[in-house]
């Protein structure tokens, strides 16, 4: 995916001659063409009224995705439909940028121009209104991710036919009233940047396990630190092996890809972020999970390939950090391995000391992700972080709990868990609280051992986030675990999302970091 330009211009809209300008509109109502009013009433009559007339005659209705091409002279109107004017959110937004780009793709245009920020949002129950920046950054967040494709590993033919068959779109550009220009062009650009960074996240997680071992992932964490002018530090086996870090080493040790534990730093000029100021991103990074010798299942083996979605996450969300520059500082970590089973594999009944020093009894090896997450959690708090949130595929048992539309969230610190439920309302990636508690450690207290790596049959999301609890130390920090196993790689249900990794978490860590700063 070719990179595209995201711009802001006063009037570019009024001023185009001969592009395509792509228009918000809301749906029709009870059959009923909406009233067109500001930038709506504006294009309708540089249009001489065609876009009214595109409603009256049915060619379209305005629904969420819709979009319809309307002419006047080499004026190409792009109509994108927003849905029910009350209904209309970020989401939308999101969605109606990602439908302009496919649509001017479509038309053969390499750039358009784009006014879809500029109709206002009604606020949502007890929350304020998105302003235009706000606005801004949901369009061309979708803007860019409309364009986005996994195609790296085609034939050059196949590849070189598609670029033939298709334009790129290079540029969008925000038309503004003079006043807002800024504001626009800020939104914009932090919308881009989020973008990029969710389509890197792509890229690692849709990699093919033979190319994206845990090796590949450190050295893609390494180029992005390079780029970004971060701080990095990788562990291999002997450095993991000196941290006794025996979660980690257990998992690994069945496969002859050696892991690795990756940390990264961005720590800005000046710290202004309140309540806290130091915050640590932890990721899964299985960048195969066979399940080890309780090996899985043959059908869909193939997509635990995204079990890596949680490092990759914490990854690319490093790029987007250094780019966007907050004022709070950023630890990431990353912890990579494969889970296979061989003649060296760890087993079911196994005893594993962990780099905190408490023991584990092993009685599935495919619940592998809380066993090098537990060492990843004890390790990041060495750099005494205020605030930590994982990001994981944990368990199949949020997918049956939660399903596709929210991933699960859980912790020790309700203040903490009340701010990452609100930004999940805002960025579109949604949490759901789930509980963790005494009951649940009951349910995986060892026999042999202190603790043992899963559950009864019930509460599976529920015991591995307790399991993941007994590696933080909660009178020194606050800590949330979201489990996107659901929500980390779909079939491809919305318009900024193809089949495939979504890039889901790189959104909610930055609005997190956002949220800690004054004003936006
Ligand atoms: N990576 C899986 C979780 C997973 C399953 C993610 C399906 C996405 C889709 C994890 O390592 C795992 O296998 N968990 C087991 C835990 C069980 C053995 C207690 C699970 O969820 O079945
Ligand atoms: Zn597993
Ligand atoms: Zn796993």
């Amino acid at each position: 995916m070719a990179k595209m330009k995201v711009e802001a211009k006063a009037d570019a809209a009024k001023k185009t001659k001969d592009g395509v300008v792509a228009v918000p509109l809301f749906a029709k109502e009870k059959g009923k063409t909406p009233k067109l009013e500001g930038v709506q009433k504006t294009m309708d009559d540089a249009s001489e009224g065609r876009i009214k007339a595109a409603y009256d005659d049915g060619a379209f209705t305005g629904s969420k995705g819709e979009t319809h091409v309307v002419r006047l002279r080499d004026v190409r109107f792009l109509l994108v439909g927003l849905g029910e004017r009350k209904k209309v959110d970020l989401e939308a937004l999101r969605q109606a940028g990602a439908a302009a780009t496919k649509r001017t793709r479509k038309l053969e245009a390499k750039r358009y121009v784009s006014l879809l920020h500029a109709v206002e949002l009604e606020a949502k129950e007890g929350e304020t209104a998105p302003d235009v920046s706000e606005r801004a950054e949901a369009v061309a967040f979708g803007c860019v991710l409309g364009a986005y494709k996994f195609d790296r590993f085609f034939s050059k033919e196949k590849k070189e036919k598609d670029e033939k068959d298709e334009t790129e779109v290079e540029a969008v550009v925000f038309s503004t009233t003079g006043a807002e220009t800024k504001a626009v062009a800020k939104g914009a650009d932090r919308g881009r940047i989020i973008a990029e960074a969710t389509a890197l996240c792509r890229d690692f997680a849709n990699s093919p396990p033979n190319v994206a071992t845990p090796r590949w992932m450190a050295d893609q964490a390494r180029r992005v630190a390079r780029e970004g002018g971060l701080r990095i530090k990788v562990l291999g086996k002997p450095e993991i092996t000196r941290h006794k870090m025996g979660g980690l080493l257990g998992v690994s040790q069945g496969s002859t890809e050696p892991p690795r534990l990756v940390l990264m730093e961005y720590k800005p000029r000046k710290v202004s972020a309140k309540p806290w100021k130091k915050i640590a991103f932890v990721g899964k990074g299985i960048t195969f999970d066979s399940g080890g010798i309780s090996i899985k299942p043959s059908p869909s083996m193939d997509e635990m390939k995204f079990d890596k979605c949680g490092g990759c996450a914490v990854v690319a969300a490093m790029q987007a950090i250094a780019a966007l520059k907050p004022e709070v500082h950023v630890i990431g970590v990353a912890a990579f391995s494969e889970n296979l089973p061989s003649g060296k594999a760890y087993k079911p009944g196994d005893i594993l000391r962990m780099a905190s020093g408490k023991t584990v009894e092993v009685l599935n090896t495919d619940a592998e992700g809380r066993l090098i997450l537990g060492d990843a959690l004890w390790y990041v708090q060495r750099e005494k972080p205020d605030v930590i949130i994982d990001f994981a595929t944990l368990t199949g048992a949020i997918d049956i709990a939660l399903g596709k539309p929210y991933s699960g969230l859980m912790g020790s610190d309700d203040e903490l868990i009340d701010r990452l439920y609100e930004i999940g309302k805002r960025s579109g990636e949604k949490l759901w609280r789930m509980p963790l508690g005494d009951e649940y450690q009951e349910m995986i207290k060892g026999t042999y051992a202190d603790i043992k790596n899963i559950g009864g049959r019930g509460g599976g999301a529920l015991t591995a986030g307790q399991f993941l609890r007994n590696f933080i130390e909660e009178d020194k920090v606050k800590w949330a675990h979201l489990d996107i196993a659901a929500t980390a790689w779909g079939d491809g249900d919305n318009p900024y999302t193809p089949k495939g990794a979504t890039g889901v978490g790189v959104r909610t860590m930055v609005s997190f970091l956002d949220s800690l700063l004054d004003g936006r």
